[in-house]
């Protein structure tokens, strides 16, 4: 199998054998108020702020927040009912907020340019919208989005079941990474340096769990807990694993899915990718269980389970988990009338494309890179084309087939849909639906979805500096 998740120079203290008994939960819940008539549910103020994410007693990060937080507040809105967060900004540059994953209307969607002028500082807007699927979402800001974001500025958002399950608690687990100086100051000088364009995007050098840099979860003995594990990296990809448990898969990219037992990888997370999972509590009192983080050649720890010691274990008896309500999408896709659209994705470092479109015009390779900055290229065109990609009449069927040509895996995201997976050329198809399609190289992977909302979306790769770098178009619903 192709390895080319690399390095991970994290610190010592976090790897597997040296890490520090106590951990610090500097994880709050969600600041809002009750909702009332006229007024927002939440208000998502940018600003600047110092975080801990270095170990305690190390110096502080200035990041950039959402009301202070790093992760932002752990949004929840209601499935099918009227949603209304206002954005005020008060960084020194413009934002916008990406809904990730929500199929919502274009003129919500966030996108600078292409759905809405981006909000210049001191500025406010009103991101409303009435969420058609249940499910773990996230946010975050899509103007100069491989520094914002990595500067800090997401967070998670749970569109609440109209009748949720019984589970005991319901538990977010926000994976990051950041690149730190040892002052604890972020790197700066990297934000969209060529060698990580070309590369694996911009990696970081500090694992963090809900912003801690180790996040304890306490539970009891006997208890059924549903996790929310989402990676709001970068770059980076995780496979997550809690040693001596069984989790089951219940949503993928917040769709439900027929539950089935993770199995080894089946808990890796490329960025932008939130998997669900139901997992039954079954250590003694008083057990410890790391929650790991492997990329391949480390694995890491990026916080714990923690069974509450002396307390009785629950008596529940447990039934099988029937899975969650389906959200309105279909179970499959009819592909005889399908619209079918090729993305051939080339560049990067070790097998660069000789030559490639920018802006209407044919560059070679070098001088592209140079001048331009831009190293990936989707069907030989670098960087966001004026006119779309393809453009569907709404209800259309499309399918795509996606063919990694490079030395480097992608996470495919596509704005304002979901799309499921109907081939691919290693291993056996996985006909979920997803929103971020995380590919190998020399991995082909095939999609289809129905192209039923209205609008301008983007396609690219949610490694962000790629995106930067790139990899980037759009299409059109009329
Ligand atoms: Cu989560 Cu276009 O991004
Ligand atoms: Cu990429």
């Amino acid at each position: 199998m192709t390895q080319s998740r690399s390095r991970w120079n994290l610190s010592r203290r976090q790897l597997l054998s040296g890490v520090a008994a106590g951990a610090v939960a500097n994880f709050m819940p969600s600041l809002t108020a009750p909702a009332l008539a006229g007024t927002p549910d939440y208000t998502l103020k940018t600003k600047l702020s110092s975080v801990q994410l270095l170990d305690p007693g190390e110096p502080k990060t200035d990041v950039w927040s959402y009301q202070g937080l790093s992760p932002g507040p752990i949004l929840r809105a209601k499935q099918g009912e009227p949603f209304w967060v206002k954005l005020q900004n008060e960084l020194s540059e413009p934002t916008t907020i990406h809904w990730h994953g929500i199929r919502i209307d274009n003129a919500m969607d966030g996108v600078p340019d292409l759905t809405q002028a981006a909000v210049p500082p001191g500025g406010t807007f009103d991101y409303r919208y009435t969420p058609k699927d249940a499910g773990t979402y996230w946010y975050h800001s899509h103007y100069r989005g491989y520094e914002q974001v990595a500067r800090g500025l997401n967070g998670v958002l749970i569109v609440e079941e109209r009748e949720p399950p019984m589970v005991d608690q319901d538990i977010v687990l926000a994976f990051d990474d950041w690149r730190l100086k040892d002052s604890g100051e972020i790197h700066d000088e990297s934000f969209g340096s060529l060698m990580d364009r070309s590369h694996a995007g911009r990696l970081g050098n500090i694992l963090t769990l809900n912003g801690a840099p180790l996040f304890d979860v306490p539970v009891r003995s006997g208890e059924r807990v549903r996790l929310r594990l989402a990676n709001v990296a970068t770059a980076r990809v995780f496979n997550i694993s809690f040693p001596g448990h069984a989790p089951k898969i219940i949503a993928l990219d917040g769709q439900p899915v027929a539950p089935f037992d993770a199995g080894k990888e089946d808990l890796l997370l490329g960025p932008g990718q939130r998997i669900d999972v139901i997992m039954d509590m079954i250590s003694a009192p008083g057990q410890k269980t790391p929650i790991q983080v492997d990329t391949g050649r480390e694995t890491l720890i990026a916080g714990h389970i923690v069974y509450k010691a002396g307390a009785p274990p629950k008596q529940q008896v447990r039934k099988s988990f029937d899975g969650l309500p389906a959200n309105p999408l279909p179970e499959n896709v009819n592909l005889s009338q399908a619209l079918d659209v090729d993305i051939v994705m080339t560049g990067g470092a070790m097998s660069s494309f000789e030559q490639a479109v920018y802006r209407g015009k044919n560059f070679p390779a070098r001088q592209l890179a140079r001048e331009h900055g831009q190293v990936w290229a989707l069907n030989g065109v670098a960087g966001m084309p004026k006119a779309p990609l393809f453009s569907a009449a709404r209800g259309r069927v499309v399918r795509i087939k996606m063919s990694n040509k490079t030395r480097w895996p992608h996470a495919m995201h596509f704005h304002g849909h979901h799309v499921r997976e109907v081939a691919r050329s290693q291993g056996t198809v996985r006909p979920h639906w997803r929103d971020t399609v995380h590919m190998e190289p020399d991995e082909d992977i095939t999609v289809a979805f129905i192209a039923d909302n209205p609008g301008k979306w983007l396609i690219h790769c949610h490694m962000l500096a790629h995106q930067l770098g790139g990899m980037i178009t759009w299409f059109e619903v009329g």
